[in-house]
This record gives structure tokens, sequence and C-alpha cells, in this order.
């Protein structure tokens, strides 16, 4: 795995991006052999396409790397990285001429190409090797990079691989460099210690469920991360047909996200104090399971009717967030692979976010743009506050119907972050469908690069 850019110091083959529109004037000023190698090609400057320039020994003289249109590069992020990812054995640098936005992409494109899950199965790293460009702090984007590699290892690995208890290891292993304290409840100690919706979900496993925290950092605003740890989700006693049951081992993916958050801000040395709280658990199914029709108490007392134990993602976040409430939190961010009606609502390239802070949805859409991390803003629609609300306890975990499903869901934890002064609630995919540029098949972070963009403005 390429986790570093090449050396500055290292002789470099020179990357002409040339945008489509300047192609002739661009050839114009090449030397004219390396012009009419282009033309002879066919070079025609499409987004990622890419023409290697011989030398007269048969080396690489130059690449040329199709920059598109504006149509083209709206509708593709990180193709340059991609395709610079993809060049033959070497090291290369970029020309000036781009944006600085569009150099950093191109960067950190070429840096979140070199991601490989290679616990099972070796695969060879990149061969081209990238000079950071002159515009950006590499070691910033290697952080971030590290990120969310994390994330991704966390969420490829397969259930059996990555239990609540190995999740527990790995926050573990994220803190022990930095020197972030974690501490763990586990078990039985979730009823003592008035956990019960975790314990709930967890205790028909044979893995015993936890609530995993890790602090980090001494001074500056509070920053609470909550993410949903089901380690594996069945459904539960509302089992989930096999096609539905197949990726669940991504159901951990908003624990994997926050850690990759964690990582970006530990990395780099972020002036916040940070406050992690994973509930992670396996909703199995086993003659200890929680069951339709049981009410469950909260950690803050709410009763809580089980419609569906497949909604089992809001009940132990519910317990979290109620803890992260009750110490002082300036913000508080809850992630998750909540609901199904979120992937339906915006497919698997959006993360939908949910706040009732202006300032935050206005300052993380501008970051989310720049950094090239979609999301968007959905409403806490009060008017279905009442579809959460059953006849027999104070919430439904399901309410019938399905309408507004992400909605309902995310209204549902509000009633969990009531005192938090700001909070912002992820409803995310977690997974990349098909191979795309600087995004491999399988785990993906979404949002944390855009919220790492954003902390800055937002804790102003
Ligand atoms: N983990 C799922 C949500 C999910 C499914 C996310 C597929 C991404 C892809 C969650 O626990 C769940 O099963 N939610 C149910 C809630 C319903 C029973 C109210 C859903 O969305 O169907
Ligand atoms: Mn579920
Ligand atoms: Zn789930």
């Amino acid at each position: 795995m390429n986790r570093a850019f090449a050396s500055a110091d290292r002789a470099a083959i020179s990357v002409t991006c040339i945008d489509k529109t300047g192609l002739d004037d661009a050839l114009s000023h090449l030397p004219p052999d390396q012009a009419s190698w282009a033309r002879t090609t066919g070079f025609a400057a499409g987004l990622g396409e890419a023409c290697l320039l011989p030398t007269t020994e048969g080396g690489i003289a130059r690449v040329l790397l199709g920059r598109g249109t504006p149509e083209t590069r709206a509708r593709k992020r990180f193709a340059l990285g991609a395709a610079l990812a993809k060049l033959p054995e070497g090291t290369y640098r970029l020309d000036p001429g781009l944006e600085a936005g569009e150099e950093r992409e191109a960067a950190l494109g070429w840096l979140l190409t070199g991601y490989r899950f290679t616990r099972y199965k070796d695969k060879p790293a990149l061969k081209a090797g990238l000079v950071a460009p002159d515009s950006v702090e590499p070691a910033m984007l290697e952080t971030i990079a590290a990120g969310e590699w994390l994330t991704r290892d966390l969420i490829n690995t397969p259930a059996a691989d990555m239990g609540p208890d190995q999740l527990e290891h790995a926050v573990r292993a994220l803190a022990e460099p930095f020197g972030a304290p974690v501490s763990v409840i586990t078990g039985d100690d979730l009823l003592a210690q008035n956990f019960p919706m975790i314990h709930a979900v967890g205790r028909a496993a044979a893995r015993a469920p936890r609530l995993i925290e890790m602090t980090w950092g001494d001074a500056g605003p509070q920053v609470t991360l909550v993410g949903k740890g089901v380690c594996f989700d069945t459904g539960g006693l509302n089992l989930k047909p096999g096609s539905s049951m197949a990726l669940m081992k991504k159901d951990m993916g908003g624990a994997a996200t926050v850690l990759g958050l964690a990582r970006m801000i530990m990395g780099a040395g972020m002036r916040l104090r940070l406050r992690v709280l994973i509930p992670a658990v396996e909703n199995a199914v086993s003659g200890a399971s929680f069951r339709p029709g049981d009410v469950l108490t909260a950690r803050n007392g709410l009763t809580v009717e089980i419609n569906n134990t497949d909604a089992e993602g809001r009940l132990v976040l519910a317990d979290a967030l109620s803890l992260a409430t009750e110490a002082e939190t300036d913000l508080l961010i809850c992630m998750a692979t909540l609901t199904g009606a979120a992937r339906v609502a915006v497919g698997p390239d959006i993360a939908p976010f949910y706040t009732d802070d202006d300032g935050f949805a206005g300052a993380l859409s501008g970051a989310a743009l720049r950094v090239g991390d979609p999301v968007w803003r959905m409403p806490f629609h009060e008017p279905y506050e009442t579809m959460i609300e059953p006849g027999i306890a104070d919430l439904d975990n399901a309410p019938s119907g399905g309408f507004a499903g992400s909605i309902t869901a995310a209204l549902f934890l509000r009633r969990f972050a009531k005192s938090a002064p700001r909070f912002a609630h992820f409803d995310i995919y977690g997974w990349q469908p098909a191979d795309a540029p600087a995004r491999p098949k399988g785990g993906v972070g979404q949002a944390a690069r855009a919220i790492f963009e954003a902390l800055p403005e937002v804790l102003k």
C-alpha cells in the first residue's frame, strides 16, 4: 500500500494536464515530435485520459493527462488522481496550472487509489509514485488518507473477524500511539451501569456487547462522536432475508467512519477535546433475543416499544447518545448505517445528514464540495414526530408503513440528544458498490473528510 507521497528531491516525470477544449493550443506549445505523437495516438484530453510521450531512448519524456470538460469533471470525482495512480512504474510530478482545489483532489485521489485490502490476499501496490504538488501539505493529506484506510479496513473485515471484541481491539490499537485512554463496559455490566438497550440488542450473540469509549486531547472545544457498531445485523427475530443480510458486515460503518475521523483529528493534532463512543453489538438470533412487542426502558428513562428487531441501530445509539449528553459537549455527531430508506433516497454516494444547526449545515455543505465528499441535508420534519409515538410506550422503534424511514429514525435519535447544543446525525451507507476513482468496491468512509474540513469553521 502506498501510504506517502514521493520525496520532492526525486527526479520525476512531468505530467501536463490539458483541458479538452484547450487541446490544440496545449499541443502547439509542445515540441513538434511530441505534439504529433499525441495526435497520432488519438489523445483527446478526455477526463483521466493519459498519453505517454516517449524519449528517443524509449523512456517516458512526459505525460499528458486529460482534464476533460467542466461537465465530465462534475460527473466524476478523483478522476485525475486515479489516472495518475495507473501510470507505469516511475515517479511523477504535476506541472503547475491546475486550480488549487483540483490539484489537492488529484493528490488525494492518487493517495486514496493506493488503498489495498490485503488481510486475506496480497494485492500489488501502485507502481506510480507522486511528488506532492507545492500547494498541498503532504502530511495532512497522508493523515486524511490514513483515516480513510482505517475506515475501509474495518468495514471490509468480515464479521467473523470483526466482532464487538475485535472492534474494541481496533479502538485500542488506534488509541495507543496517540496516548488516548480507552474504557469499555462489557456484557452484563451494561445492565449494571444502565445501558439497557445496548444490552438488549446485543445479549443474544455469542460475543458480548459492549460500549467502547476513547478520549483524546486536553484543551479546546468538546467534540463527541458516536458511531453505530453493529458488527453484524441479521435483523434479529425479524430476520432479514438473505439478500438483505449479505452486506451486513458493514453495519459497523458508522463506528468505522467516526474512528477514521478520529484518526484524522488526532493525526492532525487538532486543538479540541475528543470523545468517541461506540456501542458495539451483534444483532443475532437466539433464545436470548429481544422480541417484537417488548418494551425497553432506555438509559434516559424513555420507554421504547419494539415493533421490529431489525431497527436495532437507533436503540444502541440512543443509550450512547444519552451518555454523551450527560457531559458537556459543544458538538455531538452521530454516524450510522441506520436505514435502507436513506440509501433508497440518495444512493450510495451521498451522505444524508440531519441537524438543527444552520451554521453547521452551511459549513459542512461548503466543505463537502471542496473536498469531494458529498453530503445532503435532510429535515427533522416535526410533523412526523407523531409517527414515532406508539400507544403503550414513549417511542416506537419502527413505525409501521415505513414512510420517511430515514427521517423518523433521525427524529428518534434526536429524542436522546435534546440537551446537546449542536447535534448532527449522518445516515450513511458505508459501501462502494462498484469500483470508482479512488474508491475501490468495498467499505468506504462517507462525510468524515467533509466534517474534518469543516471542523475549524464549525468550532470557531
Ligand atoms: N442496518 C440496517 C439499515 C441498512 C440496510 C443500511 C441496508 C444500509 C443498507 C438497519 O439496522 C435496518 O435494518 N433498518 C431497517 C429499519 C426498519 C425495520 C424500520 C430498514 O431500514 O429497513
Ligand atoms: Mn437492522
Ligand atoms: Zn442495522
